[in-house]
């Protein structure tokens, strides 16, 4: 399973040397020091030491002083498209109330009082403030709508979206986030099985399913996860964020992309996943807004031999949050990950996770998608805790901001 996703309309594809690089993370082979890159076209188009930059490089430059030059962070899951707040729910979160997912239903309706001009403008928000965290590609899902026209329309509004970002947007169809007030769950199935053409046709490249306790049981998500993928939809899955309920097991039994979340994942689910290739999506800044303190997956996870990504899962109702850097911070400080395990999950693991091979890495022929860091060494940024992350963020070879 390949999908082919279109890259956002408003991306650049411009020439650049980059130099001044202290220290350059390419994620093909080990770091340089004294680094630069040249992108020609948009593409990486040579990587080495400053010294031996080749004659005619591109005169369009961008001096990173001395920092760490990373691949532009690949944020693998995101809800970008809503309107409102959460706050109610979040202070009683505070209070010792637990998250259930029921909130969802808040923002639906929140959403379906905003118009397409204000939802546009929230999330080109939010994309610009990923941006300035060193996001250059990122996954959205819809989910918010919950009725076959509210979906399209979020749809639509992620292709419109494109237009606004030079962050290359993915977009994943999630009308099974939760059955929506009113609806019987049977007939809400149905009507989400019967969207997945329309979905398709709205620029829907990927399919993903809420499978959880009180939300939707594994039948239903294997029901609509094969009938996505009968559609040439690559499959992704929200899976054992509440409870273990076997949806990572599923995630490995479909072969899907990714399996995301994964706070309740058994040792036998996780080798399951390892050997069908899933990628782990792991969001840690979900497990601190839910204060659920189960942070233990992570190791699971790798020692299983699971791929691992991260992503912000930027939402109103457990992850209010558009930068990986502080998911990189949190993954490597309350999950366990080291400093060289977090910077390939937010690159590397996340790209791979979308099945996208030319970026979340700076080899010959990636897109010349790179964050400038507030330091001098990747470890750093870790370190820094509520400091500036990122100075500057190229993409497609043209700095941005
Ligand atoms: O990834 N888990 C499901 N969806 C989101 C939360 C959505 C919400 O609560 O609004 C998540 O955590
Ligand atoms: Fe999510």
């Amino acid at each position: 399973m390949s999908p082919l996703t279109a890259a956002s309309s408003a991306s650049a594809s411009a020439d650049l040397t980059v130099r001044g690089i202290g220290r350059l993370l390419t994620m093909t082979g080990d770091p340089l020091a004294d680094a630069a890159v040249v992108v020609r076209a948009g593409r990486v188009e040579w990587t080495g030491p400053e010294s031996e930059l080749p004659g005619g490089a591109p005169e369009a430059e961008l001096d990173a002083g001395g920092a760490c030059v990373v691949p532009g962070f690949v944020d693998a899951h995101t809800h970008l498209v809503f309107a409102g707040v959460r706050r109610g729910e979040f202070v009683a979160r505070l209070a010792g109330t637990t998250y259930d997912g029921g909130g969802i239903r808040t923002t639906v309706e929140a959403t379906a009082a905003a118009s397409d001009a204000e939802l546009l403008d929230l999330a080109a928000g939010r994309a610009a403030a990923a941006l300035r965290n060193g996001t250059t590609t990122m996954e959205v899902k819809t989910g918010y709508g919950l009725s076959a026209g509210a979906e399209l329309r979020l749809l639509r509004l992620i292709d419109r979206l494109s237009g606004r970002t030079p962050v290359r947007l993915h977009a994943t169809y999630l009308g099974a986030h939760v059955v929506p007030a009113g609806r019987g769950r049977e007939e809400y199935v149905a009507e989400v099985l019967d969207t997945l053409p329309a979905a398709v046709a709205a620029g829907a490249r990927w399919c993903d399913v809420f499978c959880d306790q009180g939300v939707f049981t594994v039948e239903e998500a294997r029901r609509i996860l094969t009938a996505a993928r009968d559609q040439g939809m690559g499959l992704r899955l929200h899976a054992e964020e509440i409870a273990r309920t076997g949806a990572a097991g599923l995630a490995a039994e479909l072969g899907c992309a990714s399996a995301d979340h994964l706070e309740h994942v058994s040792d036998e689910d996780a080798r399951a996943m390892a050997a069908a290739g899933v990628v782990g999506v792991l969001l840690p800044t979900v497990t601190l807004s839910l204060r659920s303190q189960a942070w233990g997956h992570a190791a699971v996870l790798r020692e299983a031999g699971v791929e691992l990504a991260l992503a912000t899962d930027c939402n109103p109702g457990t992850s209010w949050c558009e930068s990986m850097p502080y998911a990189i911070q949190l993954a490597c400080l309350a999950m366990g990950l080291s400093v060289d395990e977090a910077f390939r999950a937010a690159t590397l693991g996340a790209a791979h996770s979308l099945r996208l091979d030319d970026v979340g890495h700076l080899g010959r022929g990636a897109h010349g998608d790179l964050a400038v860091l507030a330091a001098e060494h990747e470890a750093d940024l870790v370190a820094h805790l509520g400091g500036p992350a990122v100075t500057a963020t190229v993409v497609g070879g043209a700095p941005q901001g």
